[in-house]
C-alpha cells in the first residue's frame, strides 16, 4: 500500500499519517520531519535548511527530490509507505512519477485533507510537537504520549512564518493536486471534523486497498472518502 497525504500546512497530514503508520505498520515518510532531523543533527543540509523553514519558504526541488529518492530506496519501504509533505511543486511531482516507475511502484491513493484557511491558522498557532519523535498534538497537551518528552512549539508555527507557509502552498502546491486528479486516485476529505472523524474517513478512503497485518484490515470498500466528491470549501 503506497499512500500520499496531501494538504495545506496544519491540515492534519502528520496526525493522520501517524494513525496509518500505527495501524498498517508501514513507514511514514515526512519530508518536513526529515529536514528538522537534519537541523537538529547540525548537518550541512540542516544548516542550509534552517533559515528556509523558519521563514516558511520551500527548500530547493533538487535537494528534496534527492532526499525522497534515497528514502524510497530504503528496504523498509518495500511493503509500502505513507508520504507526507512531498511533492510540493509540479517539478517534484514529475520527478516522483519517474522514481515510482523506476521502483516499479504506484500510488494506491492520494488522500487530500481539505481545511479552510481560518481553521489552519487556528490549528498551527496552538500546535505542539514532540522534539524527539515529531508527533504533533493539540494545544494544552502536556507530554508526548509515545515517549513522554516535553512538547514544544515548532519554529515555523510562529506567526511570522505561518502566513508565508500558507501563501507558498497556495501558489506552488495547489497545482500539484491536478497532477493526481488526472490519474483518478484522489480522495478528497473534508478535514474539519474531529481527529477521530477524519481518521474514519481516511480509513474509508484507503479501504479495500490494503489488508493490515496489525489490525486485520479495514473492511470492505464502502462509505465516504472512497471516491472524489466535489469541493465543499475553498481550494486549501
Ligand atoms: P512540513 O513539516 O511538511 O509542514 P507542513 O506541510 O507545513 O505541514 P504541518 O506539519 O505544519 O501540518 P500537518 O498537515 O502535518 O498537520 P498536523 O497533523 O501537524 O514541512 C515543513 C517545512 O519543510 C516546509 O514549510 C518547507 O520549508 C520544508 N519542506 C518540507 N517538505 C518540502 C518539500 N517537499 N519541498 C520543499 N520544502 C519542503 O496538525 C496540525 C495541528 O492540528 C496539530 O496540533 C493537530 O493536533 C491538530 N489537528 C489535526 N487534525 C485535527 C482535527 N481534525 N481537528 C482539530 N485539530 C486537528
Ligand atoms: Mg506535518
Amino acid at each position: 500500500m503506497n499512500l500520499l497525504l496531501y494538504g495545506a500546512p496544519g491540515s492534519g497530514k502528520g496526525t493522520q499519517a501517524n494513525m496509518l503508520r500505527t495501524r498498517f505498520g508501514i513507514p511514514h515518510i515526512a519530508t518536513g520531519d526529515m529536514l528538522r532531523a537534519e537541523i537538529q543533527a547540525g548537518t550541512e543540509l540542516g544548516r542550509q535548511a534552517q533559515p528556509i523553514l523558519a521563514a516558511g519558504k520551500y527548500v530547493s526541488d533538487d535537494i528534496m527530490i534527492g532526499m525522497i529518492r534515497n528514502r524510497l530506496r530504503n528496504p523498509d519501504c518495500e511493503p509500502g509507505f505513507i508520504i507526507d509533505g512531498f511533492p510540493r511543486t509540479v517539478a517534484q511531482a514529475n520527478a516522483l512519477d519517474i522514481l515510482m516507475v523506476e521502483l516499479r511502484k504506484r500510488f494506491d491513493r492520494v488522500v487530500y485533507l481539505k481545511v479552510d484557511v481560518e481553521e489552519l491558522l487556528r490549528r498551527l498557532s496552538g500546535r505542539l510537537v514532540c522534539p524527539k519523535c515529531q508527533r504533533t498534538y493539540p494545544p494544552g497537551t502536556s507530554a508526548c504520549a509515545t515517549d513522554g518528552s516535553a512538547l514544544v512549539q515548532r519554529e515555523d508555527d510562529k506567526p511570522e512564518a505561518v502566513r508565508p507557509r500558507i501563501e507558498i502552498y497556495l501558489e506552488k502546491t495547489v497545482p500539484v493536486l491536478d497532477h493526481y486528479r488526472a490519474a483518478g486516485i484522489v480522495s478528497e476529505i473534508d478535514g474539519r471534523g474531529t481527529i477521530e472523524e477524519i481518521s474514519r474517513q481516511v480509513l474509508a478512503a484507503v479501504n479495500g486497498k490494503f489488508t493490515s497485518p496489525l489490525a486485520g484490515g479495514v473492511g470492505p470498500r464502502s462509505g465516504p472518502g472512497g471516491g472524489e466528491p466535489s469541493a465543499k470549501t475553498a481550494e486549501t
